[in-house]
């Protein structure tokens, strides 16, 4: 039976290994798939660990996207770009790192939501790992424009300069953005898992037709608590993007290619 894992910190919250068995099950595959919850300084140890042990693969999460990134030896396209690794491919020479967190996105909003971002023009809020991840599918869409608003404007700035290449793209702070008129808002700071809402202009929010959390929780976030008092109707959360990102990871791992509507709806439930 082959083995894998979701390695993070923490990671005892992760759907990962449900989302992961109910894929395997629709293909009479049957697999391993734990959570490994790593200590600051042991990644690469427990990664060592794991391949050793006859492990085929690792799903990465915070903090950790970024030691996955350093230790793959093989890189794809969407790993280079975000510089940052949540999906691992172990094989007797090498270890190969991928990012399925931007397919993951981009199918969430296309497939699920019925969101064409080809000509949008897409505001996201944060910088961080996530947000890097995002941005180079994001791009292949053909947006008309990405503006980048973060609470450290240095990061926003650093993703714009990194990203130009593939479309239009502005970095800046959250008190900067440009009256410009936003089809779609992404959050993609860690702010609703405090419990906090962006401080950005409201008047941003006057045209957008949808808003979008990467954060996912059993109830609406307060990011889409936060939008819909504001105005906007549409609104998501993660989830789509959680279960879309493990569906290519799947797919990286065993070739085929899961069905994750009928995984959605029973995680909903
Ligand atoms: N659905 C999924 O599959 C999925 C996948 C990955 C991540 N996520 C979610 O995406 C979010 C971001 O994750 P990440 O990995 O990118 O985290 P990260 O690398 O730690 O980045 C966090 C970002 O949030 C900003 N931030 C944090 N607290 C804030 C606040 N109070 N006000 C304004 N900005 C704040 C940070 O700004 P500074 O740069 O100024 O610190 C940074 O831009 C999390 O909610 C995570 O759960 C979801």
């Amino acid at each position: 039976m082959k083995k894998f894992a979701v390695v993070g910190n923490p990671v005892n919250h992760s759907l990962s290994p449900v989302i992961h068995q109910q894929f395997a099950r629709q293909f009479d595959i049957q697999l391993e798939y734990t959570k490994i919850q790593v200590e600051a300084g042991e990644f690469q140890n427990v990664v060592n660990t794991f391949r050793h042990q006859g492990g085929a693969g690792l799903n990465v999460t915070v903090p950790y996207k970024t030691d996955a990134y350093a230790i793959s030896q093989q890189l794809s396209t969407s790993a280079t770009l975000a510089k940052a690794v949540n999906t691992l491919i172990f094989n007797a020479e090498s270890i190969k790192g991928d990012n399925t967190d931007g397919t993951g996105l981009v199918n969430d909003l296309i497939h699920n939501h019925g969101f064409n971002i080809t000509n949008k023009s897409i505001l996201i809020l944060g910088a961080g790992g996530a947000v890097s991840g995002v941005l180079g599918p994001l791009l292949i869409q053909q947006p008309q424009v990405i503006v980048i608003a973060n609470r450290t404007v240095a990061k926003a700035i650093d993703l714009q300069q990194n990203f130009s290449h593939l479309g239009s793209i502005i970095g800046c702070g959250l008190d900067q953005i440009k009256s410009l008129k936003f089809d779609l808002i992404i959050n993609g700071t860690a702010a609703s898992l405090a419990g906090q809402t962006p401080s950005i202009d409201i008047d941003l929010l006057k045209d957008v037709q949808f808003a979008y959390d990467m954060m996912y929780a059993s109830e609406a976030t307060v990011f889409m608590r936060w939008a819909q008092a504001n105005g906007v109707e549409w609104v998501a959360d993660g989830l789509g993007m959680l279960v879309e990102q493990a569906a290519a990871a799947f797919e990286i791992w065993h070739g085929v290619k899961p069905d994750t509507r009928q995984v959605l709806i029973k995680l909903r439930a």
